[in-house]
């Protein structure tokens, strides 16, 4: 069993519901701080002046965010939003875009973000817009990976990245056009498999032979190299946790074999990594509303998946608990009140036999959880909560109202 997956804090979660309206999300500090403190220091180990940034689409609470500034993170921003916020928390860091035209390319430049472009095609929007100093290409690299189909970010069906056929072409007219230094990036996918445990050292050798012919084909020197995030958590309890140590000490050989191969001044290490850093420090916290034996057992929470969509979309597994005294188990299918088949956050688990008001938690809703939420059947957002690190527990978001959601709507 994995305590990562099945911890949650009990103690604070009690409390939380005592005094807050449910359903609510509950952020640990301390976790994501060690979270934070991991990957910082696997890293740092072996590359002294590694620049993490954080993938805001992750999770952009920004009581959250700075948190994960003060751990010495930047961020990686991909929406002239998460800019905004990247302003306004004065963090710095690096935009990737897709499809971006000139005017958000623009935003991005004028909040201290690198830009790193997807294509060479928005190479003409730099002349609108003032050809920065630096600048970065997303490469697809031929290669991708990740959980499931649809989180694989490379290869011929990722809508992602410069080919990498066409990558010294693309940093050749970058040059002409009067950018001095370069970076180089990729993303090849999320929740990479954590079995998969050359896959970050794999890509990474792909990457520097492209930055190698780019020297060649382009005379272009490459300064910074991003090798994205995509670093893969567990979900259920029987999967193991990823050793980042192990898997940074793999990156570092990459590093040494490949810049000796192709004579290459070593560029500076960026990562970028979401879900390992918050996934795990959030939880979804909800009461049982109405318990059905229809067919089978159906238990309807208060909270529904537009604010945490993950099972819906990909039918993606999170665990839950609940918080009672019942010392029956039975089969049940936790729901939500979403006129949509797949508005189901477990399908079929043991759990303990519930009654209506107990306290349902779901697992692993730090990262990419909350974050996708939309408003679809007018169900509204939940609020955020902060269990800080002396235990105390203070809003981080209120709940949208029904006002909030027809603010922008002539009635
Ligand atoms: C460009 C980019 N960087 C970083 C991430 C973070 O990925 P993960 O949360 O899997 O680490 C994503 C996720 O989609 C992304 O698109």
């Amino acid at each position: 069993m994995n305590e990562e997956v099945i911890y949650y804090p009990k103690e604070a979660v009690g409390r939380a519901v005592e005094q807050f309206e449910t359903p609510f999300f509950l952020y640990s500090e301390e976790r994501l701080r060690e979270n934070c403190r991991r990957m910082k220091s696997a890293f740092e180990k072996h590359f002294p002046d590694v620049w993490p940034l954080f993938a805001v689409k992750a999770n952009p609470n920004p009581d959250f965010l700075r948190i994960i500034m003060d751990e010495g993170f930047d961020f990686d921003c991909s929406s002239p939003s998460e800019c905004f916020l990247a302003e306004k928390l004065e963090a710095k860091g690096m935009y990737t875009g897709n499809y971006t035209p000139a005017d958000e390319l623009k935003y991005a430049a004028e909040r201290n973000m690198i830009l790193n472009l997807d294509d060479a095609s928005m190479l003409p929007f730099l002349e609108e817009i003032g050809v920065p100093e630096i600048l970065s290409f997303r490469i697809n690299p031929g290669i991708g990976g990740g959980e499931r189909e649809s989180f694989v970010f490379a290869g011929p069906d990722a809508k992602y990245g410069v080919p990498f056929e066409k990558a010294a072409e693309a940093y050749k007219k970058a040059a002409e056009l009067g950018v001095k230094r370069f970076g180089i990036h990729m993303m090849t996918g999320t929740n990479i498999p954590i079995s998969e445990k050359e896959y970050f050292a794999q890509i990474t050798k792909k990457l520097f032979e492209i930055v190698a012919e780019v020297k060649r084909e382009a005379g272009v020197k490459i300064e910074l190299m991003n090798i994205g995030g995509g670093f893969g958590v567990p979900y259920k309890p029987e999967e193991k946790s990823l050793d980042i140590e192990e898997l940074a000490a793999s990156v570092r050989e990459s590093f040494d074999t490949q810049c000796e191969k192709h004579g290459l001044k070593e560029p500076r290490l960026m990562i970028e990594p979401g879900r390992f850093i918050s996934a795990d420090a959030g939880w979804r916290v909800g009461k049982v509303l109405v318990i059905k034996d229809s067919y089978k057992k159906f238990v309807g929470i208060d909270a529904s998946s537009n604010d945490m969509p993950r099972p819906s979309i990909y039918g993606a597994y999170h665990h839950a608990s609940v918080m009672n005294d019942a010392s029956e188990q039975e089969p049940v299918s936790i729901v939500g009140q979403i006129c949509e088949n797949n508005d189901q956050f477990a399908r079929d688990r043991m759990l303990p036999v519930c009654d209506i008001g107990d306290v349902v938690v779901i697992h692993n809703c730090g990262g990419h959880a909350r974050a996708m939420g939309h408003n679809y059947n007018g169900r509204l957002r939940h609020a955020e909560y902060l269990l800080e690190q002396n235990g105390s527990i203070r809003q981080i978001r209120q709940a949208q109202n029904i006002e909030d959601l027809f603010k922008t709507t002539k009635l």
